[in-house]
């Protein structure tokens, strides 16, 4: 995929409505949050300061993993964007929004627990906090990294949320799950803390959603070995 060949501009479109959908939904507002897209030559990333509703595909940034860049001046974030696509070759998209109940969590650092069997969409028993640093610098890429360790997501400590997918669709879905969960857990924290399935517990149900590719986790072709398909 070359940075013009038809391929790219499709990225740059797909990406630009998937910018959008953010706000759209609700798990974004006006120029926060920032997205990636892995590339052959690198990364494509939104750039910093832009309203999303006047970007156009020509406005997202080509970077490669040196952090030279293309284009407009990229996302103040390009530095866990970089790290963590460098990192986890497991997934190709980061999505990073400051969505409320989310943000409401991690100003007060916490880690959502097994409270709620959906916590295990992140692929592990809790989603994790990352430590506060500063928008836009290393240290926050380093905490990031930390948080996201064996996770598909994370909160940023007195920040937002980060969520991770192998295609936009994914990372978006993943991030509206994340947002949802912390809005149930923010309210049944209202009566108390609430009770966490055991261990053993969340790893079936993060057995069966892999299995099933559950919910949906457009990531792969799920199985359900209950109900088959029938051929009209
Ligand atoms: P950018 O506009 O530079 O991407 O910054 C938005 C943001 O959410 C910083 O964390």
């Amino acid at each position: 995929m070359t940075s013009s060949s038809p391929d790219m501009s499709l990225l740059r479109t797909e990406m630009l409505d998937i910018c959008r959908r953010m706000n759209s939904t609700g798990i974004n507002q006006g120029t926060a949050g920032n997205i990636s897209v892995r590339t052959d030559q690198g990364f494509l990333i939104t750039p910093s300061s832009l309203p999303y509703d006047t970007m156009t595909p020509d406005d997202l940034v080509e970077m490669d993993f040196n952090g030279t860049y293309i284009g407009r001046r990229p996302s103040s974030e390009w530095r866990f964007h970089r790290d963590i696509l460098k990192e986890r070759t497991d997934i190709n998209v980061v999505l990073h929004c400051h969505s409320i109940y989310a943000t409401t969590l991690a100003c007060h650092h916490k880690t959502i627990p097994s409270f709620h069997y959906m916590t295990g969409v992140a692929g592990g028993t809790d989603i994790k906090c990352a430590g506060y640093a500063t928008f836009g610098t290393q240290a926050l890429s380093d905490n990031a990294l930390i948080a996201l360790k064996d996770r598909k997501a994370c909160l940023l400590g007195q920040h937002g949320q980060i969520s991770l997918g192998k295609s936009l669709e994914s990372a978006l879905w993943l991030a509206i799950e994340v947002e949802t969960l912390s809005r149930i857990y923010v309210q049944a924290l209202t009566l108390g803390e609430p009770p966490v399935l055991p261990d053993d517990e969340m790893e079936r149900v993060i057995e069966q959603m892999r299995r099933m590719s559950y919910g949906h986790a457009p990531d792969a072709e799920g199985i359900n070995d209950i109900a088959r398909p029938r051929n009209n």
